[in-house]
């Protein structure tokens, strides 16, 4: 989709669809002759402007536009950004199937760079639609081709809100592509040769450390998960270095890259195994960010970190019981092959570390089906060892609008994770599952400040949302941008 952003009075703006916010208090006023019947459908009480309250109107006497879609905002006072964000897209998803062409247009006090910026995202997420491999015509029929982002006024800054919300937005959808990408057709290295060919026109570094590198260098928990897979493993790495004086402090993001998780030779059960080609969608989230973080110049180094393999069966792969010795030398026993997040995030944690001399970390995996028990498909489960660190990452959260919940990591957990025969295992007991993992994770980043985020529950949407298709989300690319742009070193 095309997008543009235009200082256009609302009704001069030509589109087949026009989004106009609405809100409770009282109905919009375009300014012409089509307000006497905005009027009449609030006072005939059919139409409220409640959350996500869409109503579609033909041929709207006085405006330029075709159709004029309401979009519920609710509550004029106490708008939030994220209200905002949801309603543009489910009116940009009625839109679909309709025109080829919409617009959004904020009235005067909605014309704030964070409402410019929500309104953008609302409508190229709100676009997005999980199907690159669908080969039909109705696919291309459903597509809006044009949006426009409208405003009438002079108010300044907007430009600006308007083209990092574009940049962010975009790298959110190009992540959600990656997460939607099979098995088959996205094993590790294609996952690194679409970094590196997103990566060189943007000017970042990018450095794909092949299976004999890791062997020299020793990462022999990474290279257990891959030895069962026909697919070769890579690490990805993605370096972004600020011109002119960089801030301090450099920033690691780590995404984990199982391109599939079959579970291994403790297999999972085929029922809904399907589903673990997202089991790539940290990594991706990491890709989609640096994405980003190289258009929007942040003050900081930035270096990505994407440990890829797919976790399979077959004569080669580990079996529960076998003995791995990690980059940073303590050693693993695999007790369950199915724990395979873990053993490729702590090499990278340890390359991060001691390679690329990273100062802060934040990662993103897919690692346990027990966060989703614990938090359901709302909160992002997240772990830290460091309150302020954690205190920055949870302020950038926020200004995402991706809401995450810290659980706790204390050392009783620990006890858990001691293997009679290796340093550690790599599981614990049934209970308390995503705490365990993360608490393995931390025996591996400690003692640099980390975040460890658990999207098992957030990464993927098994229903649609009228904002947004379902299936994968793209969650954490705009959290990890915050956390670049806004940075204090
Ligand atoms: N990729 C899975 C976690 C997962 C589960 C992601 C459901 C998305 C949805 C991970 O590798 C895994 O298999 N974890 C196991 C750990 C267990 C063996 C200790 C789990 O959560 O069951
Ligand atoms: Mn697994
Ligand atoms: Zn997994």
């Amino acid at each position: 989709m095309n997008i543009r952003f235009e200082r256009t009075p609302l009704a001069q703006v030509e589109a087949g669809a026009l989004i106009v916010l609405a809100f409770e208090d009282a109905a919009p006023v375009t300014g012409a002759a089509c307000d006497a019947v905005l009027a009449e459908l609030y006072a005939s009480g059919e139409y409220k402007g409640k959350p996500m309250d869409l109503v579609l109107v033909h041929a709207p006497a006085g405006l330029a536009a075709r159709r004029v879609i309401l979009a519920g905002c609710g509550k004029r006072d106490g708008l939030k950004a994220a209200t905002v964000r949801k309603a543009v897209g489910a009116a940009l998803r009625l839109a679909k199937g309709k025109t080829k062409s919409a617009a959004v247009a904020l009235a005067k006090p909605e014309q704030t760079p964070d409402l410019v910026a929500a309104a953008t995202s609302g409508a190229i997420l709100g676009e997005f639609e999980p199907e690159q491999h669908k080969t039909n015509g109705d696919k291309a029929e459903k597509r809006i081709d044009d949006c426009l982002i409208a405003v009438g006024g002079a108010t300044p800054g907007l430009e600006s809100a308007f083209h990092h919300a574009r940049v962010i937005a975009e790298s959110q959808n190009f992540t959600r592509e990656l997460v939607n990408e099979p098995g088959n057709l996205l094993p590790p290295l294609e996952l690194a040769a679409r970094a590196q060919a997103m990566a060189g026109p943007l000017g970042l570094g990018c450095d794909i450390l092949d299976r004999d590198r890791m062997a020299q260098l020793g990462m022999g928990s990474l290279l257990g998960v891959a030895q069962g897979s026909a697919f070769p493993p890579a690490l990805i790495v993605l370096t972004y270095e600020p011109a002119g004086q960089a801030a301090m402090g450099h920033l690691g993001i780590i995404g984990k890259g199982v391109t599939f998780d079959t579970g291994g030779v403790s297999i999972k059960p085929s029922d809904g195994m399907e589903k673990m080609k997202y089991d790539m969608a940290g990594g991706a989230a990491a890709i989609g960010a640096m994405r980003a973080i190289a258009q929007l110049k942040p003050p900081v180094k930035v270096t990505a970190l994407i440990p890829a393999v797919e976790n399979h069966v077959g004569g080669k792969a580990q079996r529960p019981g076998d003995i791995v010795k990690s980059l940073n030398g303590k050693t693993v026993e695999v007790l369950n092959t199915d724990a395979e997040g873990r053993l490729i995030l702590i090499d990278a944690i340890t390359y991060a570390q001691r390679e690329l001399g990273v100062t802060h970390m934040i990662d993103a995996a897919t690692l346990t089906g027990s966060i989703v028990v614990a938090l359901g498909h709302v909160h992002i489960g997240a772990f830290s060892n460091d309150d302020e660190w954690y205190g920055a990452v949870l302020a950038a959260s926020q200004s995402a609008a991706e809401t995450m919940w810290r659980m706790p990591l204390d050392d009783d957990y620990k006890k858990q994770l001691e293997s009679p025969f290796a340093d550690l295992q790599n599981i614990g007991t049934r209970w308390g599952g995503s705490i365990t993992a993360a608490y393995f994770l931390k025996e591996f980043a400690d003692p640099t400040p980390w975040v460890h985020l658990d999207i098992a529950g957030t990464a993927w949407l098994d229903e649609g949302k009228p904002w947004m298709a379902k299936g994968p989300t793209g969650v954490c690319v705009r959290t990890f941008v915050e956390l670049a742009m806004g940075w204090k070193g």
